[in-house]
């Protein structure tokens, strides 16, 4: 996808959570990291590339096309695209199953059976088959996000954003999680992610933007970024999280 952002500034009071971000990626990249330290702007970049809020002042082009300001636009843009954010956000009154057909259908407007055979269908592609008319209360932090997952893919969204997916996850349930994210990448879904997963960003993304302060402190290709970091901010944050 090729990403163009000029000028982008969003704050929230005194804090400037977008700080005036410049990027371009071009049409090679298919799956976008965002790393940094927390409190930097990862989510507020994702935020506004999904239109989930509206900028201060600034532009963001996907492929061309530029997320729009007015409500109504702004609304169809949204519904393009699939979010999946670190807490699991299910609603914990529904089964697992009803979790992916009420969008399709509220946010959608898909038909109830076709929904309820789409929400099986990538259920039992995402291997949560047996778990399909549990609650969120009866299934584990990763099988939650599974279902959280495949909610965010049932649409077929142009693009997946995921803000910190893993993060809340203890370690045997971020490898299958992990896992299904690089399934998702290797079969071409176009992807944007903050994460804190330094070997996942390495080995599954394309292009890697660093945001500290709300800035673009450096940009790259994965390989050429974590392998050989230029800023001294970067430097330290690998150094530091790579440690261990
Ligand atoms: N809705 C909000 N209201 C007030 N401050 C916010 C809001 N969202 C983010 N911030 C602030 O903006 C800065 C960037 O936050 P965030 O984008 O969440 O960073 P990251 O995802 O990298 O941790 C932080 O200082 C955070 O406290
Ligand atoms: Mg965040």
């Amino acid at each position: 996808m090729s990403i163009e952002i000029r000028g982008l500034t969003k704050h929230y009071g005194a804090t400037r959570a977008a700080d005036g971000i410049d990027l371009a990626l071009d049409d090679s990249v298919k799956v976008f990291a965002l790393i940094g330290p927390s409190g930097g702007g990862k989510s507020t970049l994702l935020r506004l590339l999904g239109g989930l809020e509206k900028p201060d002042a600034g532009t963001i082009r996907i492929d061309g096309a530029e997320v729009p300001q007015d409500e109504e636009a702004l609304r169809l843009w949204r519904r393009k695209n699939g979010f999946l954010f670190q807490s699991f956000n299910l609603f914990p009154h529904l089964t697992a199953l009803e979790n992916i057909i009420l969008p399709l259908v509220q946010v959608h407007g898909w038909k109830r059976d076709e929904a309820h055979g789409r929400a099986r269908e990538i259920v039992a592609r995402f291997g949560m088959d047996a778990h399909l008319e549990k609650h969120p209360a009866q299934l584990s932090g990763g099988q939650q996000q599974r279902i959280a997952l495949a909610r965010a893919m049932a649409h077929e969204p142009a693009l997946l954003l995921l803000d910190e997916p893993t993060s809340a996850l203890d370690p045997e349930m971020k490898a299958e999680v992990l896992d299904l994210i690089e399934e998702l990448c290797q079969g071409g879904q176009r992807i944007i992610l903050s994460t804190h997963e330094m070997g996942f960003a390495r080995g599954s993304a394309d292009a890697v933007v660093f945001i500290g302060a709300g800035r673009v402190v450096e940009s790259g290709a994965a390989t050429a970024l974590f392998d050989q970091p230029q800023s001294a901010p970067v430097k330290a944050f690998l150094s530091k999280v790579m440690k261990w």
